[in-house]
């Protein structure tokens, strides 16, 4: 591919496609967006890059994280910017683990759900239940449990209606959290619709049946909204278009 125009891209034989996915999920506002080159440009020549650290920021990450805070679907938000997403769900875990070193010491284990997809690095690798990838560079450890993956109705049994499937999931991880026992357990993380785990919108009643799982036993549940955020889903965030904000 050579080069892109809002929603399509062209390859080296001038042929024009659309570009379904955005770039890897990642290109929101459409190539050759003239706004974001104007920006870009204006910003390279101002100051091209600058550490927010020590007590220094610049105006235009102070102006986003505002503006980021206002349109998260979280009180009083707070924003701390990566580079990647890999590097995103690390520091929510590493944030995680930080603050229950304080207050909670034995809450350390993460639940995510099998087959799912949280990044590149070693951590986010064995965050993501993919097994064959985990297995491949041997990544053990015992901070990360894998529920189950909602994939209805491919996974239902016979005669399973949505709801009742939506349940047994439901089921299931209060099972693995009572095995494990809740004061181990630090959060759950999940999509809002999981895309290396096939695309599958989750079955109706799945988050509510969750949530109340996870509530009932002082378990945050986080949502990676690194390829839902951002409008993909039809609402600023996939959580609130699976009604969980
Ligand atoms: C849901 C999800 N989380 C995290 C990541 C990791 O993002 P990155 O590739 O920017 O590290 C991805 C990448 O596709 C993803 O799909």
């Amino acid at each position: 591919m050579v080069s892109g125009s809002g929603v399509f891209v062209f390859d080296s034989s001038g042929k024009d496609y659309i570009d379904a996915v955005s770039a890897l999920f990642c290109a929101t506002l459409g190539f050759h967006n003239e706004r974001l080159i104007e920006a870009a440009t204006r910003q390279m020549r101002e100051l091209p890059v600058y550490p927010t650290a020590l007590n220094r920021t610049v105006p235009v990450v102070h102006a986003l994280a505002d503006a980021l805070s206002a349109a998260a679907p979280i009180p009083d938000a707070h924003v701390l910017f990566a580079t990647t997403g890999s590097e995103a769900i690390e520091t929510l875990i590493k944030t995680t683990w930080y603050i229950n070193k304080q207050r909670n010491p034995k809450r350390h284990k993460i639940i995510t759900r099998r087959g799912s997809y949280h990044g590149s690095t070693i951590f986010a690798t064995r965050l993501g239940g993919i097994e064959s990838i985990i297995n491949s560079f041997d990544l053990t450890g015992d901070d990360i449990l894998y529920a189950a993956q909602p994939r209805w109705p491919r996974d239902a049994l016979a005669g399973e209606t949505e709801e009742d499937y939506a349940h047994r999931l439901a089921l299931e991880l209060a099972e693995l959290i009572d095995h494990t026992g809740a004061e181990n357990i630090a959060a759950f993380l999940c999509e809002p619709v999981s895309i290396a785990g096939g695309m599958y919108p989750a079955p109706k009643g799945y988050f509510e049946a969750i949530r109340n799982v996870l509530s009932m036993r002082d378990i945050p549940l986080y949502f990676d909204e690194i390829v839902t955020g951002f409008g993909r889903t039809g609402k600023m965030w996939g959580s609130q278009t699976v009604n969980q904000t």
